[in-house]
């Protein structure tokens, strides 16, 4: 197959026609790796993401091991080409991942994590960490009632979503296909990273899964959306 590169003529031509390039791709060439640079940058683009407080509620598992992917395909039937009939995202892709979302234990309003984090990471002094807190307390319990482990968890997996999001654009931008997945049992995938990746489920919990690569063959269907007078209201 030839190689596809959607990046020509102006910026917004570019912007326009890498988000035209990027589908939903069930299967991948497993011949076309990414390079390292490729891939590389498709994670950087994810971590500097946005995210809320910039508290950075997430973490990237990469699986490349085929054993350890296949510990997935049972109950992951949106990582198993759906109705295509092959191995699907999780047998082709030539980068397969797990977003994980924080849970309350570590993004609640004044836990430890987050001291470590406004100190180590944001490198803030202890006069701004009390703000946060006091700010970031009030967020939780009063302007958007996230505050059972549930829904704390589902806020930190908004935040996946965003990663996600910026790895693909990323990723479009250089001729590199893309599928998100939530096409798997919660339950299942979070019992199985506990007991095979060594992941401290009541920290981390599964937000959506992801796969990079080249698509195999063109897309079965033109891409649909609703028009943008439809989605979009000007006041
Ligand atoms: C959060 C999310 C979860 C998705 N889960 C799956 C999935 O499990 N398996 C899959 O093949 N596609 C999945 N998709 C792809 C959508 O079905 C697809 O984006 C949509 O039908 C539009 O098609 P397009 O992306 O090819 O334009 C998901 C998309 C999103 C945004």
């Amino acid at each position: 197959m030839t190689v596809q590169t959607p990046i020509q003529g102006d910026i917004q031509t570019q912007i326009i026609d890498a988000f035209k390039f990027r589908h939903a791709t069930k299967v991948f060439d497993p011949e076309r790796k990414l390079s390292d640079a490729e891939i590389e940058t498709i994670l950087e683009a994810g971590n500097l993401s946005p995210t809320s407080f910039g508290h950075d509620p997430f973490r990237i598992l990469m699986i490349q091991s085929p054993e350890k992917r296949e510990l997935f395909r049972e109950f992951s039937w949106g990582a198993n080409g759906m109705m295509s009939g092959t191995t699907g995202q999780l047998g082709t892709a030539s980068h397969f991942g797990i977003i994980l979302a924080s849970t309350g234990a570590l993004m609640t309003a004044g836990s430890e994590y987050l001291q470590n984090h406004y100190r180590t990471v944001k490198q803030l002094p202890d006069e701004v960490i009390e703000m946060f807190n006091g700010a970031y307390g009030q967020f939780q319990s009063k302007d958007h009632h996230i505050t059972s482990d549930r829904e704390i968890t589902d806020w930190s997996g908004k935040q996946a979503y965003i990663v996600l999001a910026n790895m693909m654009t990323a990723a479009a931008l250089m001729g590199i296909d893309s599928c998100p997945m939530e096409g798997f049992d919660m339950d299942l995938t979070t019992k199985t990273l506990a007991d095979h990746f060594d992941i401290d489920t009541t920290k981390w919990k599964p937000a959506v899964m992801f796969a990079f690569g080249h698509r195999a063959a063109e897309p079965a269907f033109a891409k649909t959306r609703r028009s943008v007078e439809d989605t979009v209201t000007w006041y």
